[in-house]
């Protein structure tokens, strides 16, 4: 008789924790942190149809500060395909009303819930959350710093489709808006880790300010940049973090740097197109490139984020080890 998949899920894990109890940064993940991530992710991809009762009669919340689409209900399927439930604040009136995000976060934490999901304008705020109250805090993105499910995700799917356990012989070109970045923050952080090349390619002026101490290979040119790689990896203009004072106009910038035909072209014969969403179509990548293109891989990317959230809250969520936060008290 076959397995049920929740026995599958539990044979994989094979009792295995996660070194960390929130996941606010790629950082102070292990090599073995990121192995389990994805060993139990594709487990997920596996049964995509099937409800798991993995984290029944545990809770989360979605805490959204700023506005999303995908990573709030990517996070919000993956609890309830777990059986958590889940409530979601978004643009919190709490804050408005002159509340700090640590009274907010630790009211949300006297519900008991076993994980808050939190995106900030401000960088820095969700580390913040995270040693005030008991539940795991999920970095969904602070400001400029960064999106650690993001460049998990990204990286899972960049492994898959090489099929390879690291990126030791691949060259990945970013192009865009790196500045405002919280994608490009933890890209460059786990794509290190996991030894690729990374270039990069944007106007100087929305480059960070010592853009080389990340390990990063810097093209003002981008043809140049992605000259036989393995990755082209678009961002988008972010206007709302103030990328508008930084360049002449999107149609120049459009110009200079965004993803056509014959760009796209110029990188590996193989080499994926992925964007992390949302796409200006034809500012950051030309139109018929988005979803048209066998290239392109930006919805496999969002298949695969509720893979990896869905691994992250489980592991997250129910530990083996029954390790447990200490919340300070202001
Ligand atoms: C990104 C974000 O909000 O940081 N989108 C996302 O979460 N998928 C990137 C962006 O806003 O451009």
């Amino acid at each position: 008789m076959s397995k049920q998949p929740e026995q599958e899920l539990i044979d994989i894990r094979a009792g295995r924790d996660l070194s960390v109890l929130d996941l606010i940064s790629v950082d102070p993940l292990t090599d073995d942190d990121i192995t389990l991530i994805f060993d139990i992710a594709r487990k997920f991809r596996d049964f995509e149809t099937h409800k798991f009762d993995l984290n029944k009669n545990r809770s989360m919340v979605n805490v959204f500060f700023e506005n999303s689409t995908r990573t709030m209900s990517s996070f919000d399927l993956a609890g309830k395909n777990l059986s958590m439930d889940t409530t979601s604040i978004s643009s919190s009136s709490s804050v408005k009303k002159g509340e700090s995000y640590i009274d907010t976060a630790q009211t949300l934490d006297s519900y008991n819930v076993k994980a808050l999901i939190v995106r900030t304008s401000e960088s820095g705020a969700s580390e913040m959350i995270a040693r005030h109250v008991k539940a795991a805090v999920l970095n969904a993105g602070d400001g400029w710093h960064e999106h650690p499910t993001q460049a998990l995700l990204d990286a899972l799917t960049i492994l898959d489709h090489y099929d390879v356990t690291d990126m030791k012989d691949k060259i990945v070109t970013i192009v865009g808006d790196i500045r405002h970045s919280r994608v490009f923050g933890s890209m460059v952080r786990l794509f290190n880790k996991l030894g690729a090349t990374i270039r990069v390619a944007a106007p100087q002026t929305l480059l960070p300010m010592h853009a080389d101490k990340f390990g990063v290979e810097i093209f003002y040119d981008v043809e140049d940049a992605l000259k036989d790689a393995h990755v082209v990896y678009a961002l988008r203009v972010q206007e709302e973090r103030g990328s508008n004072g930084y360049i002449p106009t999107l149609r120049e910038y459009s110009k200079m740097y965004g993803i056509t035909r014959k760009r796209l072209d110029l990188a590996n014969d193989k080499a994926l197109l992925m964007h992390p969403g949302p796409v200006r179509r034809d500012v950051d990548v030309h139109s018929a490139l988005v979803t048209m293109d066998e290239q392109s891989h930006i919805l496999r990317q969002v298949e695969n984020g509720m893979a990896v959230r869905k691994s992250l809250l489980w592991l997250l969520c129910n530990r083996n080890d029954g390790k447990t936060k200490d919340a300070v008290k202001l």
